[in-house]
């Protein structure tokens, strides 16, 4: 077995085949099944992005009208969930919560018809329509509140929205947060990602598969980083303080929230949309005095650490515009997840082609044929 294969944390080493995203981290690019996704983010819709992502194609407008009208028809949740959902600990955080959730879905849908297209289809509709039911029913539940029933008569973004606060969003909300669904819904092999697929491999239901991939997404190396960068933000509290914030971080050799990637090795093109995204909600609605430090902190890091290519990545301004949504941090991750389960989704119908379990090897360092001692001679 050849040792030099062996990367820690799998750096560089192609675990699979795939035509859904594509990235150059050199260059700043990513490209869904092709399409740059600044032109999605001009011109598309989540729906639309989650369609083209999952089949392949970007959808007639019959085909989208249809499959609006299924996520629609699928927003509600069980009872039996939200009364799952009211044993949960109030202090527990809404990832833990979604994980639970999802592989409970598993429990109402367990016929497994894994080539059969209609199954298929019918678990992305179900996946795709009540995550987001699920993130805000818990929102509302862990307050002591009842869930809010999803509006058939809403967007997709403007929905949950809403069932976030039983309030219309303004247009130019439910715009931006349709766009930052957009921007975090794929992005090739990552952690998430790949946990889908390993999962997937094994030919377990959709359920599982997401269930699996909300897990990896909340660690603070993944998905769980937009909401450290705000606590980042707090922490560092006026622009004068940023140099210094981040020299004690580098002496200490601390990661900076937001800041580096495994592929990107400029910034990422996602972080330069959300920043625009950004200052059309200040422009609207009021500054944030974090985005100042944000920029500041940004400057300072391109200069001290952009030779190592460690630049802003996805989840530095993301934050900043969901807190002008007044979203609460806690559900910035669940945010991420919403979006990404049209990615885990693609990529768990891609390896159903595949149908070869992941099962890597390892380059074993331990001991060898070492001799049972008995308890009394220890
Ligand atoms: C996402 O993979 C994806 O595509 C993920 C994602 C997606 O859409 O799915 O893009 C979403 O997860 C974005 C990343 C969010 N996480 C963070 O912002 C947390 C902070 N970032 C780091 O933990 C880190 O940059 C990673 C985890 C994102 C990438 O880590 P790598 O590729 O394993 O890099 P590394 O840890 O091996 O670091 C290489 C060098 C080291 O320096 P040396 O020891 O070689 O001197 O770069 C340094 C690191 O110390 N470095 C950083 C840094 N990230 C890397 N130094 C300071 N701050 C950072 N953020």
């Amino acid at each position: 077995m050849s040792v030099d294969l062996y990367k820690p944390g799998l750096e560089g080493v192609p675990a699979a085949k795939s035509s859904i995203s594509y990235i150059d981290g050199t260059q700043g690019i990513l490209e869904y099944r092709g399409i740059r996704i600044e032109d999605l983010a001009q011109n598309s819709s989540f729906l639309e992005t989650a369609y083209l992502l999952i089949w392949g194609e970007l959808p007639s407008q019959t085909e989208l009208e249809a499959f609006e009208h299924d996520i629609r028809y699928h927003r509600r949740i069980k009872y039996r969930i939200r009364d799952m959902m009211k044993c949960f600990p109030e202090s527990g955080h809404p990832m833990d919560a979604l994980q639970a959730s999802a592989a409970a879905l598993g429990l109402f849908y367990s016929r497994r018809a894994l080539d059969d297209p209609i199954y298929i289809r019918n678990a992305v509709i179900r996946l795709l329509a009540k995550i987001p039911t699920m993130v805000a029913a818990f929102q509302l539940i862990r307050k002591g509140n009842d869930p809010v029933q999803p509006r058939d008569d809403l967007s997709y973004a403007a929905n949950f929205l809403y069932m976030l606060r039983e309030q219309e969003p303004d247009p130019l909300a439910a715009h931006v947060f349709d766009v930052c669904l957009m921007l975090h819904a794929e992005h090739s092999i990552n952690a998430s990602t790949f946990s889908a697929m390993v999962t997937s491999s094994t030919l377990t239901d959709p359920y599982a598969v997401i269930a699996s991939a909300v897990g990896t997404l909340g660690g603070p190396l993944h998905g769980g980083a937009n909401e450290e960068v705000i606590e980042m933000l707090e922490e560092i509290g006026a622009v004068e303080n940023a140099a210094a914030y981040l020299d004690n971080c580098i002496r200490q050799k601390r990661k900076i929230m937001g800041f580096g990637h495994r592929v990107y090795k400029v910034k990422d093109p996602r972080a330069n949309i959300l920043q625009d995204l950004a200052e059309q909600m200040f422009d609207r609605f009021g500054g944030d005095r974090y985005y100042e430090i944000a920029v500041e902190l940004e400057r300072l890091v391109e200069d001290r650490l952009g030779e190592k290519g460690i630049y802003a990545n996805v989840d530095f301004y993301s934050g900043l515009v969901y807190r002008k949504l007044g979203i609460p941090t806690d559900l910035f991750t669940p945010l991420f997840a919403i979006a990404r389960v049209a990615g885990w989704l693609a990529h768990w119908k891609e390896q159903l082609n595949e149908n070869r379990i992941f099962r890597p090897t390892q380059i074993y360092v331990g001991q060898r044929d070492r001799v049972f001692v008995p308890r009394d001679k220890r």
